[in-house]
């Protein structure tokens, strides 16, 4: 059998950190890996522009390879705990694209965002078989603090609920 000879092209990658725009919402879905969350993506998008949450996206030439989502703390939450919180989630990078410092980057840019706008603690979910999540949280600086058993649902692109179970760490860090 012949061998095939392997050429390669280094490729140097700009990437940009920003907020959702209406336009990202179809490239969310990641040409079908994610279009089960059609409906997740644009309900958060209209709470970013309630001011209620964040998507925070990784952008190489336009088009988001990474996310990370931030609930932020309501006026009456604020002034209970006595101090601004966020809420992360969704982080993802993909695929081919990770292991390359991206979601620690991600991670980086969400709490700068925070820190910014006066957020003084910040939580994040690890499911207990993502070791690799934890991992990443921990090196972050982020602490479990509770479990929680993990069960949310979402209404999928068909209007099919789905009920996921997913246990998980929460973890939580403080801003300084
Ligand atoms: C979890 C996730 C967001 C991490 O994204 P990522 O871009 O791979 O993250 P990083 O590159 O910053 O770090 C991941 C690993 O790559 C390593 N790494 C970072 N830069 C590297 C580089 N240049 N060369 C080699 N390894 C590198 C990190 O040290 C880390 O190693 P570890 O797994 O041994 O701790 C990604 O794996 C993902 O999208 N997973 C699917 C969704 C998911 O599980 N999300 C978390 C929900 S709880």
């Amino acid at each position: 059998m012949a061998t095939l000879e392997c050429r390669s092209l280094d490729l140097h990658l700009k990437v940009t950190f920003r907020l959702a725009e209406r336009d990202d919402l179809p490239k969310l879905e990641w040409y079908g890996k994610y279009t089960h969350f059609r409906r997740v993506f644009q309900r958060t998008y209209e709470e970013q522009l309630r001011g209620e949450r964040l998507m925070l996206l990784a952008d190489v030439n336009g088009f988001p390879i990474g996310q990370i989502f931030i609930q932020l703390d309501k006026q009456a939450e604020q002034l209970q705990a006595g101090g601004k919180h966020a809420y992360l989630y969704s982080l993802r990078v993909m695929d081919a694209f990770q292991r390359q410092g991206l979601g620690s980057a991600l991670l980086r840019e969400a709490e700068a965002l925070l820190r910014e706008r006066g957020y003084t603690s910040v939580s994040i979910a690890a499911a207990k078989e993502n070791d690799a999540a934890r991992r990443l949280y921990e090196r972050h600086g982020f602490q479990v603090v509770d479990e929680d058993a993990g069960r949310w649902s979402y209404v999928d692109h068909e209007g099919v609920t789905h009920y996921v179970n997913e246990p998980c760490w929460i973890m939580e860090k403080w801003l300084g």
